[in-house]
């Protein structure tokens, strides 16, 4: 059964970045298959890692509904779309990625996620890890895909105001009955002036923080991949250190 690693946290905290870290020392550390899936709708994920989506759940919905004459018969409309989105998977050098997307025509994101959600118990008996990018905020939560995660990484950054965020998702995450084993909370661009009663008061597990790296930076401004970061870079570096604890199995 695969590890599945989920992101949660505020607009722009570094979840995405977080993913694409992880996905890249899962695979330098040689520790085993990884899925990488983008499940927000306003996806980046693949850029990050330095690849372009060539097909997403959404597309594929689009299509079904513009040409439904395209289904195959004796074979039902959700069948067919857990094949396609299996079809979907893109294979890459050293982890797949699965880019969610999302449909153009009517019909509503929870769809997509439903889809997801049916593919989810097979995807994790074929990966040793799934590393899940979710969009900003809580509603992800609700959908059940995030359900499915061994552990979920809140990401924040150190403010009291972003802290403050990450103890209500972690709040939500509780009463909505997880089956999560570990909710860890990761504080992104540390600075050592933050307070630290309000990383407790998160409840999270605390996992540790990851510097502001202007090699991270960087690496956006120009558009680059992560796996363009220099291996001695910091924020790489501070992953490696902490991330024993995303990535072992029990
Ligand atoms: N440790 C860091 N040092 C420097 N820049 C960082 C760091 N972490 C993230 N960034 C930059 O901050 C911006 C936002 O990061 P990222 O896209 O990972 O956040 P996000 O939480 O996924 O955002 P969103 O909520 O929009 O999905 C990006 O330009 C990224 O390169
Ligand atoms: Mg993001």
């Amino acid at each position: 059964m695969g590890k599945v690693i989920a992101m949660a946290g505020k607009g722009g905290t570094g979840k995405t970045t977080t993913a694409a870290l992880i996905v890249r020392c899962i695979k330098e550390k040689k520790l085993g298959s990884v899925l990488a899936i983008d499940a927000d709708p306003n996806s980046n994920l693949a850029q990050s890692l330095g690849v372009t989506s060539e097909a997403t759940i959404g597309e594929i919905l689009d299509n079904i509904s513009v040409n439904p004459q395209n289904l195959p018969s004796g074979i039902t409309k959700e069948r067919f779309i857990q094949h396609q989105v299996q079809m979907a998977i893109q294979e890459e050098d050293g982890f797949d990625i699965l880019t969610m997307g999302k449909p153009e025509g009517p019909g509503c994101y929870c769809y997509v996620n439903n889809v997801l959600r049916g593919v989810m118990t097979k995807l994790i008996k074929d990966y040793d890890y799934i590393v899940i990018d979710n969009e900003a905020g809580l509603e992800h939560l609700s959908r059940r895909t995030t359900r499915f995660a061994d552990l979920l990484l809140v990401v924040s950054d150190p403010t009291g105001v972003g802290l403050k965020s990450a103890q209500r998702i972690n709040e939500l995450a509780k009463e909505l009955k997880f089956e999560v084993k570990k909710r860890f909370l990761l504080v992104n661009r540390f600075n050592k002036n933050i307070q630290k009663e309000k990383i407790k008061e998160t409840s999270l597990d605390y996992l540790g923080s990851l510097p502001q790296d202007p090699e991270i930076e960087n690496l956006s401004l120009q558009g680059k991949s992560i796996f363009e970061l220099e291996p001695n870079t910091q924020a790489l570096t501070a992953l490696n250190l902490l991330g024993d604890q995303l990535w072992k199995r029990n």
